[in-house]
């Protein structure tokens, strides 16, 4: 895959050995969305050592008063697309407890492979937030593209996309199709199978984290 400024490919050690579990089939549904949450917490600190918006403060030490930087809590935005994205929400609140969450619901048509969106509901002031949109799989990237359209649409301006498993050509699409969004995933897999599977996978995330297969 060529190189592209927006895109961060982690292949942090810790997280390598949590999506080794997650890969395994024999993890269970309990032991699969625990691993989900604990790699977006790890995820979103890595993805948010830039462009988080930050305030001053004056702290007073034993010492002296100083000025401080902090995190505005609810500048940050989540938005899962579901079903699958669910399972990231409470890693990214871990860190950012007050963030608002909104929600995006699409599917893939299995014979096209292409997204249809069922659902959105998004919190007031959206637009004036970072929104960190969260899907554990980006295969063929249609889903997330069109989730980042819906977002700017409704004037979102400030976009980091997380996925846990990227497929080379889903990474290439959004990052060609979205240059102003920072696009974060933990490790890229080889490419994708017939059906839009990336390959090797964990099989389907939602099914995974639900149980419904
Ligand atoms: C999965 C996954 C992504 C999408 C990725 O969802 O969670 O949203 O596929 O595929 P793409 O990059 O080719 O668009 P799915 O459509 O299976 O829905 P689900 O989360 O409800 O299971
Ligand atoms: N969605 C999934 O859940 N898994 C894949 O491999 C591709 C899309």
């Amino acid at each position: 895959m060529k190189n592209y400024d927006n895109v961060v490919i982690f292949n942090h050690p810790l997280i390598k050995h949590k999506i080794a579990i997650l890969r395994d089939e024999k993890t269970s549904m309990k032991e699969f969305r625990e691993l989900v949450e604990e790699i977006t917490t790890l995820m979103t600190y890595e993805s948010l050592k830039k462009g988080v918006y930050t305030t001053e403060i004056e702290v007073k030490t034993p010492l002296e008063t100083c000025t401080q930087q902090i995190v505005k809590d609810d500048s940050v935005a989540i938005v899962p697309i579901l079903r699958a994205g669910l399972g990231m929400v409470n890693g990214v609140h871990v860190l950012f407890p007050l963030a608002k969450v909104g929600h995006i619901g699409m599917y893939r048509n299995e014979e096209t492979l292409e997204p249809c969106e069922y659902y959105c509901k998004l919190p007031d002031g959206i637009e004036d937030k970072l929104v960190l949109l969260v899907d554990p799989m980006l295969a063929t990237g249609g889903s997330a593209c069109d989730a980042i359209d819906l977002l700017k649409k409704r004037g979102c301006k400030h976009i980091k996309f997380m996925a846990i498993i990227g497929a080379p050509e889903g990474v290439s699409k959004v990052a060609e199709a979205h240059p102003d969004v920072d696009i974060y995933v933990s490790t890229l897999d080889r490419c994708l199978n017939e059906n839009g599977y990336i390959l090797p996978g964990l099989g389907d995330a939602g099914d995974r984290l639900f149980g419904t297969k």
